[in-house]
């Protein structure tokens, strides 16, 4: 996720070295590229470059640019590659307007067209360039520096936190924000702008928190906040901070564990954003395919289960999930009439790249869905969907698992659409609900947090526990073992629960929790056999289905996880999912565990 940072210093010209060490604070959050601009004697240098801080400072020492005013940026990219053009801070044709921007600019298409036919001239691929050009088109109609930012930014669709210099006014940095969070701290002799409270924490901890609309100006001593919607001038207080900058990071979570999944609906707002021409024309690949093959490794793996029998539901061939480092042995039928999706959060994982090159070997059509833009997955795909799930910093996947499943609904929906077996209204019924999901998701934590971290307490006594669930419902279960044992050490089997009677009922004595996945579709009257099966045995069932469903009967009360109606069964995994990721979390945290450093474990598995 991009950082921002800027600052005016009064009396000192070190204000790069600043911006340098608030960026190397930002780092956390992931970026790809990462650039500066400072203004000094009316005019604006700008260093940037693709790469990490350390390797772009050393290339173009960031930090000997001199000035008292400047803007710096870390990207993550979404619209372009990482590279030196696309890297922030822009500037307009004149080279006197320079601008930083995290979040998607929606009509940027649009704008740019129209400010190109005006006659402006773009050297990035970058949604955020059109920016610094409409504020240069509001000065050549005469306004005033902060009318021509106001009117751009009023232009704007879709997500912000902007800042923004200018040679003509170097002791003032403009900023805006929506939907992307942007604060601003004070201080007696300087005052900074960032997008997160850690990185000026060692400059100041008198903040102030800017909210949706808010837009104005800020220098030492001076600072104008107005709203856009309400059209009005307004004051916002400033806090003074008393956190550690490690705990500032994780934003007042105790983990990035628990932030992460906190971030869910968030994070799945956002990826709604994935565009409509990216998804059909993956959706057009997996539609004139033979046979569909999603693979990957772990979590994500689950989520190719839970996409194979979404497209399964709607197409007519065959389609399997299978895991990445079995594709080669056990020889899959792949040829040129195969797409391959393989799905990864990092991009990087050995035994997915390993069978991506060996499908593309057999002629496949090699398509994958990642989370993280020019990484070598995404590089080695004929085509790709780059989610909106923002860096993961945990090591155990939450939020990348719920966006995976969010765009493979999204994938199964269009393909469904373009082959006919779902009409224009159905597909639009669909595509509504995915859009509003992430409502859902919010929802889902505020109930479910209590539950787990008092469920956690009998589950942190256990030495085993089962997980089950059939259909749509077993990729969650699946997924909720794995988290279980990975961050809690708790063994945990994931099982079709249909299959669980073949043997590993014998494991089940008094007390044994058994985790049920229980959607609201044809699978629920055989879960409820299970249910009782399990019950009989003196098995301790722990029951996830939805509101006003009876089978929470079958349990206690705190045993029950309710999902609120109104999405298809096929998204299920992406609401039940979240009272399993809080239960192993709460269940780590009881017995004494660090589920962010869980052991033998990397985020990124680049070893095959
Ligand atoms: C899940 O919590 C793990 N981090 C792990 O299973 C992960 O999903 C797997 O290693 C695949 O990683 P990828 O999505 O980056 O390819």
């Amino acid at each position: 996720m991009c950082g921002i940072v800027g600052c005016i210093l009064q009396g000192s010209s070190e204000v790069a070295k600043v911006l340098r060490d608030a960026l190397k604070s930002l780092e956390y959050r992931g970026y790809d590229s990462v650039g500066v601009a400072v203004c000094s004697e009316g005019r604006i240098t700008v260093k940037k470059d693709a790469g990490k801080l350390e390797e772009v400072d050393r290339k173009l020492n960031l930090r000997g640019l001199k000035g008292s005013v400047g803007i710096g940026h870390t990207r993550w990219a979404t619209h372009g590659r990482p590279s030196q053009e696309n890297a922030h801070p822009h500037l307009d044709c004149t080279g006197t307007i320079a601008v930083a921007h995290n979040g998607i600019i929606e009509n940027y298409s649009e704008l740019r067209s129209e400010l190109a036919a005006r006659g402006h001239v773009f050297r990035s691929e970058t949604d955020t360039e059109v920016v610094p050009h409409l504020v240069e088109e509001g000065l050549k109609r005469g306004l005033p520096l902060y009318e021509a930012f106001k009117q751009a930014v009023s232009r704007l669709e879709g997500s912000y936190a902007l800042v923004m210099i200018a040679a003509s006014s170097p002791s003032r940095i403009y900023f805006a924000r929506k939907d992307s969070p942007l604060v601003l701290g004070l201080a007696k002799k300087a005052c900074y702008v960032c997008s997160d409270i850690p990185a000026i924490l060692s400059y100041t901890r008198d903040i102030v928190t800017l909210r949706n609309y808010d837009i104005g100006y800020i220098g030492v001593g001076e600072l104008w906040i107005e709203n856009l919607k309400l059209k009005a001038p307004v004051k916002r207080a400033p806090m003074r901070v008393t956190w550690s900058a490690e705990a500032a990071q994780k934003g007042g979570y105790p983990h990035f564990m628990l932030k992460e999944i906190h971030e869910q609906p968030t994070a799945l707002r956002e990826n709604s954003r994935i565009s409509r021409e990216q998804l059909e024309k993956m959706a057009k690949h997996v539609v004139d395919a033979d046979n569909v093959l999603l693979i990957a490794a772990g979590t994500s793996y689950h989520a190719c289960l839970a996409g194979a029998i979404q497209l399964l539901n709607y197409l007519r061939k065959p389609i399997s999930a299978m895991i990445s480092s079995e594709v080669q042995f056990m020889k899959p039928h792949i040829d040129s009439r195969t797409a391959l999706i393989a799905v990864s959060q990092s991009g990087e994982t050995m035994d997915t790249l390993k069978a991506m090159r060996y499908a593309r070997e057999m002629g496949a059509k090699v398509l994958s869905i990642v989370n993280v833009f020019g990484s070598t997955i995404h590089r080695e795909s004929d085509d790709t969907i780059v989610m909106f799930a923002g860096p993961e910093i945990g090591v155990a996947a939450t939020k990348t698992f719920t966006a995976q499943v969010h765009t493979l609904s999204m994938l199964a929906v269009k393909a469904a659409e373009l082959s006919g077996a779902l009409d224009h209204g159905e597909a639009g019924k669909l595509n509504m609900q995915l859009r509003e999901i992430w409502k859902a998701a919010g929802e889902v934590i505020r109930r479910s947090e209590i539950k787990a971290k008092s469920l956690a307490e009998y589950f942190a006594r256990r030495h085993s526990c089962f997980y089950l669930g059939r259909g749509i419902g077993l990729p969650t279960a699946l997924e909720g073992a794995l988290k279980m044992k990975e961050i809690a050490y708790v063994h945990a089997e994931g099982y079709p629960a249909g299959e669980s009677k073949h043997g590993p009922i014998a494991l089940v004595e008094e007390g044994f929790p058994v985790v049920f996945i229980a959607p609201r579709d044809e699978t629920r009257a055989k879960i409820a056999g299970n249910i009782e099966e399990m019950s009989a045995r003196g098995a301790k069932p722990i029951i996830v289905c939805e509101d006003g469903d009876q089978l929470a009967e079958y349990t206690q009360p705190d045993c029950a996880f309710h999902i609120p109606p109104g999405y298809s069964p096929l998204f299920s995994p992406i609401l039940y999912v979240l009272p399993l990721q809080l239960l192993a979390y709460y269940t780590a945290i009881t017995r004494g565990y660090d589920p962010d450093k869980p052991r033998n474990l990397a985020k990124s598995v680049t070893v095959e």
